[in-house]
């Protein structure tokens, strides 16, 4: 589909899924707030997550760190000395760029760059050498801001699972193989930002630090890199839009032995989506040499101590509804209704999964000029409310405000019409077949909670 990008950026605004951020100020480039539906699907993934990691698995617990940590924190994890991008900067306009990004010909098409290696501000060809930019947002501690009060916005939540690691383990008598899990604000001052959300300055990742006895990390990564997956799947993504990407053991992070990505088929390419890394050792060894607290692990059963390896599947959720809603995006060239005659306008359907639409359920009167009709529609609005997340419209032609609801990936449209005023019953409209059936008022919740429960089932069953 031709610019899918740019069709997502204006459904997202339009209909109040990301907004960016201070846009009445003229925006900040790579922050993006959510709008209300936005900040809706980004719970519901959130939720699931949290289902299938924490409820669903035996042995992970979830904490929340702070964002702000103590200085030595970066120091210890290797982030002050290795979590840079190389930097230049246009001789002419003195715009700055990802050296990397300018290489591989990133801007290519943009503003003025019409080959690589060339700036897309203003043309020119001349840039200052590479030199390595630190990524990490400096702050200050308190009221004196000198350097002994300087500390870093968070780029990662992992390290205060590391930092708790004792903690956790004395809180809670978890045994080794046990995961510590955390979704949260990450802050990255990234040199180019772009591709709408993809890359951000600020945003959630949602990560799980599993920690395993040496010597059986290498098959903890695999099954991480399975659930990892499976995840994403039964998030409804298309198996044919993920990849796994092996990274070289050149470009690896200072702390991994193996990293892979999952990768999605943005409309822009093949990207990173989330990732599987083995940190190893590293952060619990640096931690005790810095801290100068042991967090080694002692093995009862071994008796025998260590530290432990761990492994850490990670993803962005900004990142993860971008590619949500690319592969849940259709278009239909003069509408998919039969019944009425065929516009000529293309018909918007967001098929997002039931588990991550922001709306399940929305109810409509079939006419707004029937007062009757309006208060008993606006009766099951209130009586649906408290069991699912519902939406109750009643403006535009029904046609018209089905199409609405298609196109936010709304599962169900109930409509009361005529015959509801006589029989108390109503039609449940379903958004993919757009199969309309009669139910009764009084049955709808457990129908509709059947309903919504059904694609569970559905998802085990396909990738068992
Ligand atoms: N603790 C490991 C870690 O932070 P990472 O690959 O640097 O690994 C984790 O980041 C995830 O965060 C990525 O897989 C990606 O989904 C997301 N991510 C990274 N940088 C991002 C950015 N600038 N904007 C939005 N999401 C980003």
């Amino acid at each position: 589909m031709s610019n899918l990008m740019e069709k997502i950026v204006s459904l997202a605004k339009r209909r109040g899924f990301v907004f960016q951020s201070s846009e009445i100020y003229g925006g900040v480039e790579g922050l993006w707030d959510l709008g209300p539906l936005g900040a809706l699907m980004k719970q519901n993934l959130r939720d699931f997550w949290i289902k299938r990691f924490i409820l669903e698995e035996e042995n992970i617990v979830l904490i929340e760190g702070t964002c702000l940590m103590h200085p030595k924190v970066w120091e210890a994890s290797g982030h002050l000395e290795h979590f840079t991008d190389p930097l230049v900067e246009c001789k002419n306009c003195h715009f700055r760029f990802r050296a990397d990004h300018m290489a591989d010909g990133r801007f290519v098409g943009q503003g003025k760059a019409k080959e690589k290696n060339q700036c897309p501000n203003c043309g020119a060809k001349e840039f200052t050498p590479p030199r390595m930019f630190n990524l990490m947002f400096k702050t200050f501690l308190g009221s004196v801001e000198d350097k002994s009060h300087q500390t870093y916005l968070r780029p990662e939540t992992a390290q205060s699972m590391f930092t708790n690691f004792q903690n956790v383990l004395n809180s809670t008598r978890l045994k080794i193989p046990f995961g510590i899990a955390q979704i949260g604000r990450s802050f990255r001052n990234e040199i180019t930002t772009g591709d709408f959300t993809f890359r951000s300055r600020e945003f959630d990742i949602a990560e799980i630090e599993y920690f395993v006895e040496p010597g059986q990390d290498e098959k903890y990564f695999e099954i991480w890199l399975d659930k990892w997956e499976k995840f994403f799947l039964d998030l409804g993504l298309k198996k044919e839009n993920l990849r796994r990407y092996e990274h070289p053991k050149e470009s690896l992070a200072h702390y991994s032995k193996r990293t892979v990505d999952i990768e999605y088929k943005f409309p822009f390419g093949w990207a990173e989506l989330a990732g599987v890394a083995n940190r190893t050792d590293f952060d619990l060894r640096q931690h005790s040499k810095f801290s100068g607290q042991d967090l080694s692990y002692y093995d009862e059963a071994k008796k025998r101590k260590y530290y432990p390896f761990v492994i850490e599947p990670t993803m962005g959720l900004e990142r993860a509804i971008l590619a949500i809603l690319c592969d849940a995006y259709q278009e239909i060239k003069g509408g998919r209704t039969k019944t009425t005659k065929a516009t000529k306008e293309v018909e918007i359907l967001l098929k997002l999964d039931k588990k991550i639409a922001p709306i399940k359920i929305a109810v409509l009167p079939l006419v707004r000029n029937k007062s009757e009709l309006v208060k008993k529609t606006k009766e099951v609005y209130q009586m649906l409310k408290p069991h699912f997340v519902c939406q109750y419209d009643e403006l535009g032609s029904i046609g018209r405000r089905y199409r609405r609801m298609d196109e936010v990936g709304t599962i169900f449209c109930l409509t009361c019409d005529f015959q509801t005023l006589e029989d108390d019953t109503l039609t449940i409209r379903d958004r993919d077949t757009m199969k309309q059936e009669r139910v009764k008022i009084e049955d709808l919740v457990k129908v509709l909670k059947e309903k919504l429960e059904a694609q569970k089932l559905f998802v085990k069953i396909r990738n068992s």
